[in-house]
């Protein structure tokens, strides 16, 4: 009698590949995503050759970085012979929708962000052979994208989104558009995150939101200020920072915050986009140079020094010479430690795409240069300020080119530093370092012992 098999064959893992595109938002997104497929059965491998499904988490902010996606969409097409899954998800996916099934047909999931907590249906229909698989949002979701599977890649310093989506339409920007309409998450989902991340070792927390000073409690339990003291306090907690701040909802408890608790980190990403209240105006920001300026002055005011740090766009519809030189007199006045610039890029749907495109692209290359140029004499002044200092460093990891360990200032700069030959601090501890040294973009120092 032939004798029965009773062995269980193991069934094969599916296995998937995430590359990510575009913001912290994105990043933090893809470890949700990530944590979410693992929940579900999946394992995470390196290459797209090794992989069942292949996903990407798109950014659309300007049209260089969509391009990324479809360069990289047509350079995969030869795998679809494998009979490889590919999915396309985040800001290009929710903006181009269906559309792409029609542009890289090999495609058979297209998902935003304000969709994924829907991703493990859409992995069962998947599997069940749908090759038209959509998740898109039509700015009606209040729900938000809380999950307990988050695969965070760095086991000390870690995001946790708060609010999601954006209701501001400024005119250049696609945001509103592919992150849906803003809804916040409650105070209390937020501090049991940060809880249960201080619990398994996390010391630096970094509070993500397109507009994290519109956040609305929907417990009505804290403001934004008021967060970032309660996130503060969580036990084990050490560094607490948030991006992005927008000007006209930036308050003053904020700046008050940051006085009255150190472990609120002494920096504020505020972008401005423009020095000029006319080129504000047009791209409806909703404040104006003096009302920049004068957020800017509470925080100069501080009895902490605060680190300010902003984005730029050149070549903005119908910005005149005399508009570029006040976006320069503001970097003067403002001496930021940072500046994030970019060419104007016309996108779809934005209320802007509609103006023409006036400043030739040779034109905003050349305004682009000289901001940056103007930055980066205004840094190098600014960073000396840093020599003689001894600061607290967590500690990144090691520069073996240089012999030196990498670590991260509470102003979020690098710092690079040298320790004696017999201590080698832990990756995600805190050290003081006195700073030795100030180049226009890091800072370099020894460890003081
Ligand atoms: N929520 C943030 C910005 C998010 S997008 C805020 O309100 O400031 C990040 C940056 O990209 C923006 O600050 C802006 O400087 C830039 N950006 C957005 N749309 C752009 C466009 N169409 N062309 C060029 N730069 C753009
Ligand atoms: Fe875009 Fe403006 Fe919203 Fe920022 S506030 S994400 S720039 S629309
Ligand atoms: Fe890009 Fe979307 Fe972030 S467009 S910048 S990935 S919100």
């Amino acid at each position: 009698m032939p004798e029965i098999d009773t062995k269980i064959e193991p069934v094969p893992e599916k296995k998937f590949y995430l590359e990510t595109f575009g913001c912290q938002m994105n990043v933090h997104d893809s470890e949700k995503v990530i944590g979410t497929l693992i929940n579900e059965g999946y394992a995470q491998v390196d290459t797209v050759e090794a992989a069942d499904l292949v996903l990407y988490n798109t950014c659309s902010i300007r049209d260089k970085a969509e391009q990324k996606v479809f360069n990289r969409l047509s350079d995969y097409k030869k795998y679809q012979k494998q009979g490889k899954k590919f999915g396309v998800l985040g800001c290009v996916a929710q903006q181009e929708g269906e559309k792409i099934f029609e542009r890289a047909p090999y495609v058979s999931l297209v998902a935003g962000s304000a969709s994924y907590r829907n991703l493990p249906q859409m992995l069962v229909q998947l599997e069940a052979g749908n090759n038209r698989v959509t998740g898109l949002d039509d700015r009606q979701t209040d729900q938000t994208f809380d999950t307990e599977f988050t695969a965070r890649t760095n086991k000390h310093r870690g995001y946790i989104t708060i609010i999601e989506g954006c209701d501001k339409f400024c005119a250049y920007c696609v945001v509103p558009y592919t992150r849906g309409k803003e809804r916040s998450r409650t105070s209390q989902s937020v501090l049991a995150e940060a809880k249960r991340m201080a619990d398994s070792g996390y010391t630096d927390i970094q509070l993500l939101g397109q507009n994290v000073n519109s956040f609305k409690d929907p417990s009505g339990e804290l403001t934004f200020a008021g967060l970032l003291l309660a996130v503060a306090q969580v036990p084990g907690i050490r560094r607490v920072r948030f991006t992005t701040s927008h000007p006209r909802d930036f308050t003053r408890d904020i700046v008050e915050a940051i006085e009255s608790e150190p472990r609120l980190c002494d920096h504020v990403h505020l972008p401005v986009q423009s020095g000029s209240s006319r080129l504000l105006k047009a791209m409806l920001r909703e404040y104006t140079r003096e009302q920049y300026l004068e957020r800017i002055s509470w925080m100069k005011a501080a009895k902490r020094h605060i680190s300010i740090s902003t984005d730029i766009i050149v070549g903005f519809p119908g910005e005149t010479i005399e508009d570029f030189e006040q976006t320069i007199t503001l970097l003067e006045e403002v001496q930021f430690d940072a500046v994030f610039a970019f060419k104007y890029s016309a996108r779809p749907n934005t209320s802007a795409i509609r103006m023409p495109d006036s400043i030739p692209e040779e034109e905003k290359s050349k305004r682009l240069a000289v901001l940056l140029e103007r930055q980066r004499q205004i840094q190098s002044t600014n960073y000396q300020r840093h020599l003689g200092e001894v600061a607290q460093v967590m500690i990144e990891g090691r520069n073996e080119a240089r012999g030196q360990m990498l670590g991260r200032h509470s102003q979020n700069k690098t710092v690079n530093f040298t320790t004696s030959a017999l201590i080698q601090p832990a990756v995600g501890s805190y050290v003081d370092v006195r700073i030795t040294k100030a180049l226009p973009n890091s800072l370099v120092g020894e460890m003081v012992i």
